[in-house]
């Protein structure tokens, strides 16, 4: 043989043999084998996708669940963009093999508000089960375009079990459901961004009825509309009433839309709170089932008209009809309170014309009458030592026109005026400092306070009452 002969041999055995040597198994699917005693490619998986903020609702679900059973936690690092699920860690190759990999379980601490949080397995397997059963769960994990994708993937013997212990999971979750009675904001997530996670728990002002100056039986019929209906929830819902309810808050700027339902908020503290915002443009649909899964619950669209138009430059109002839609949508038996605020009640009439039956109440909040107004003084001015003697009527007559949230930072302004001033103790608020204060207001250099306020003509035309 030929020296060049020998070394082509050579060359052949030595890719025959990197060919046909055994692959050393992956070590994840090795551990799976030996928890079932048998070839895990073989055995069945069912899975659900979650939603990016169900994590810490798996973990106490999961903690449940494992109360009582034997079970071991399998902590996996994945590498960034790849899927990694049951079936990768079970499947062939050394593709996955390098994709994940063992390590000791890291935790990750979501916030629940201010002052909670929970810790959570960030991406793990739980071998699960004695000699009677064995069972894998896996909290799964993928990068997709828009964020982090988590799914719950059950393995078993048999795939009747595997689906049962899935529905098993599944309850646990919505039953323990960490977000129920909280005040949720969804956030709309973008492609390819990292923005955290898409669902914040908030924490709202707590708003006493006495913080709300209205006309006498505007604030009683919100809250007919509201806790009215809450409180005789039983008995419609026997009697076959729908449960789903619909209230319209609109009124100029500053007259207390937006205080009314943090108010609503307040009284109803057993209530899941969803608010959409701007910022939640594209999240309707999923705030609405959010609330209904987490019912009851009240659903709090503010500025619904501004909400509207980003969207579309036409009237057509996207995301109110979407929101419309989707309260036609809702099972009539769940509990889902809806408040839309708006200035520009025009703008969404369109809307609502076409889809009657939606909102059951359009309340408007008037700017305040002379009474009203007085009052505003009264409660703005509380903690001030306000003398208005003789002057009173006069200065009430010349705010008609003003909104409540204009006259709060009046006394807010006079109450600055009046810090500016010689003197120790309380401040002293009288009429010089509130002119000066309304002076001010109403220069041009207040005209964006004004315009933001709500200020009406502000040229101390007679009383609108
Ligand atoms: N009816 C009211 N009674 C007492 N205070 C009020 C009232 N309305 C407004 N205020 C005060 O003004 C602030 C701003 O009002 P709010 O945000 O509720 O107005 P809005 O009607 O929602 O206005 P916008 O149309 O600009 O959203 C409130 O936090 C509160 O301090
Ligand atoms: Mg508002």
């Amino acid at each position: 043989m030929e020296p060049e002969e020998l070394a082509l041999a050579i060359k052949r055995l030595t890719e025959w043999a990197e060919q046909h040597t055994p692959e050393p198994e992956p070590e994840l699917r090795e551990r799976l084998r030996a928890h079932f005693g048998a070839d895990p490619t073989e055995l069945p998986i069912v899975t659900r996708p979650l939603q990016a903020w169900d994590r810490p609702n798996f973990q106490v679900a999961i903690d449940a669940f494992l109360d009582g059973r034997a079970s071991e936690l399998v902590g996996l690092a994945s590498m960034p963009g790849y899927e990694i699920g049951l079936a990768e860690l079970a499947g062939a190759g050394r593709w996955y093999d390098s994709a994940a990999s063992i390590r000791a379980p890291e935790h990750v601490t979501v916030p629940l508000g201010e002052d909670e949080s929970i810790a959570c397995v960030q991406l793990g397997l739980w071998l699960v089960g004695d000699e009677s059963e064995r069972l894998a769960v896996m909290l799964a994990s993928s990068s997709g375009a828009i964020g982090e994708e988590l799914a719950l993937e059950v393995m078993a013997n048999d795939r009747g079990r595997a689906e049962e212990v899935l529905a098993e999971l599944w309850r646990l979750m919505n039953e323990r459901n960490v977000y129920r009675g909280r005040v949720l904001e969804l956030r709309e997530r973008h492609f390819h961004s990292d923005e955290g996670a898409p669902l914040t728990v908030r924490s709202l002002p707590a708003i006493a009825r006495e913080q709300i100056v209205l006309p006498a039986g505007i604030l009683e019929r919100i809250e007919r509309t509201t806790f009215g209906m809450s409180r005789h929830a039983e008995r419609l819902r026997a009697s076959g009433r729908h449960m789903r309810r619909g209230l319209l808050l609109h009124g100029p700027p500053g007259v207390g839309k937006t205080l009314t339902a943090m108010y609503l908020a307040t009284q109803m503290p057993d209530r899941t709170v969803v608010l959409l915002t701007g910022q939640g443009l594209g999240t309707v649909t999923t705030s609405v089932d959010l609330a209904t899964a987490l019912a009851p619950a009240i659903v709090i669209l503010e500025d619904v008209d501004l909400v509207a138009m980003e969207r579309s430059y036409e009237p057509t109002n996207a995301i109110l009809f979407e929101l419309l839609n989707a309260m036609d949508g809702l099972d009539a038996d769940r509990d889902v309170l809806f408040v839309l605020t708006t200035n520009a009640p025009q703008r969404i009439e369109p809307a609502l014309a076409a889809r009657p039956g939606r909102i059951d109440e359009a309340v408007e909040l008037p700017l305040p009458d002379a009474d009203g107004r007085r009052r505003l003084l009264a409660l703005y001015g509380e903690g001030l030592e306000l003398t208005l003697d003789g002057g009173a009527d006069e200065l009430i007559e010349d705010l008609a026109g003003s909104s409540p949230a204009f006259i709060r930072e009046l006394l807010r302004r006079s109450a600055l005026i009046a810090a500016e001033e010689p003197g120790d103790g309380p401040l002293r608020v009288g009429e010089r400092q509130l002119r000066d204060a309304l002076a001010q207001l109403r220069s041009g250099a207040g005209e964006l306070a004004r315009a933001l306020l709500g200020d009406g003509d502000g040229d101390g035309a007679p009383d609108d009452d």
